[in-house]
């Protein structure tokens, strides 16, 4: 079923006193707030454990990570697993994002495996996409996005990548404070979803959640979640401050 998100992505920001303080402020915003969109932050993983407890109390927000690994258990030196998010009560999970595919050397095919590891322990996927800026100006953006999607989650059955959270993401958007106008994104997000038509049917479609981030910010969530195909929005700066934040949750 599709549902509106706000998901902050807090990247390696914020020490854990920070941290906690920007959590308490946003739980208490959301509980007076009156957005019925699903709000997710996603710090650092090594807060996970203690925000898990003081989130078990309420519903107004969700837990969320940046990585994960595709194995379970076994030896894997700094990794973090599937089921060890999942025993700290985390919903979601980023996948993708293009910090990690161009620094850390993320393949379609490792992102493939690790949308199927969250599936099976019942965490979405927050599934990054998105093209270069010399992607764009060559005019190839539509095919680059569409073979990240495929190559990473068409092996997924129908009623799997109906539970993933498709965000798309055009790198030259990210951290520039250039966003991609409510025109541009609303193109590949309809673009995106007529391709999951193709493939998977309507009804998964129709439920998919597809998102948007890239310089998301107050002044243009309003714009960009009033498009068609746009069901909410994954922000990194912007979401380290507690009022742009809520702002931005208020915006549906
Ligand atoms: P930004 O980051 O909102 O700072 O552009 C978005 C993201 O990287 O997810």
């Amino acid at each position: 079923m599709r549902k509106k998100i706000v998901a902050g992505n807090w990247k390696m920001n914020l020490n854990y006193e920070e941290a906690k303080l920007l959590l308490n402020t946003l739980i208490n915003s959301a509980k007076s707030g009156n957005t019925n969109a699903e709000i997710i932050v996603c710090p650092p993983a090594i807060y996970l454990a203690a925000f898990s407890d003081i989130l078990k109390s309420q519903s107004a927000v969700k837990l969320g990570a940046q990585n994960c690994f595709h194995q379970d258990s076994g030896a894997y030196t700094g990794e973090i697993s599937p089921s060890q998010l999942k025993s700290l009560g985390v919903n979601y999970c980023i996948i993708g994002h293009s910090e990690r595919r161009e620094q850390f050397n993320e393949s379609y095919d490792l992102l493939a495996k690790k949308a199927k590891a969250l599936l099976k322990h019942q965490i979405q996927p927050i599934f990054c996409c998105g093209e270069q800026l010399e992607v764009r100006s060559n005019n190839v953006y539509k095919e680059f996005i569409m073979k990240q999607i495929e190559d990473s989650l068409f092996t997924l059955k129908a009623e799997e990548i109906a539970q993933v959270i498709i965000a798309y993401e055009p790198i030259w958007a990210i951290g520039t404070g250039k966003t991609a106008t409510a025109v541009q994104a609303q193109e590949v997000h309809g673009l995106i979803r007529a391709r999951i038509a193709k493939q998977f049917g309507d009804k998964t479609a129709a439920d998919i959640n597809l998102i948007y981030g890239g310089s998301c910010k107050s002044d243009n969530a309003k714009e960009l979640f009033s498009q068609t195909d746009i069901d909410g929005g994954l922000i990194g700066g912007a979401s380290l401050d507690a009022a742009e934040f809520s702002h931005i949750s208020n915006s549906f």
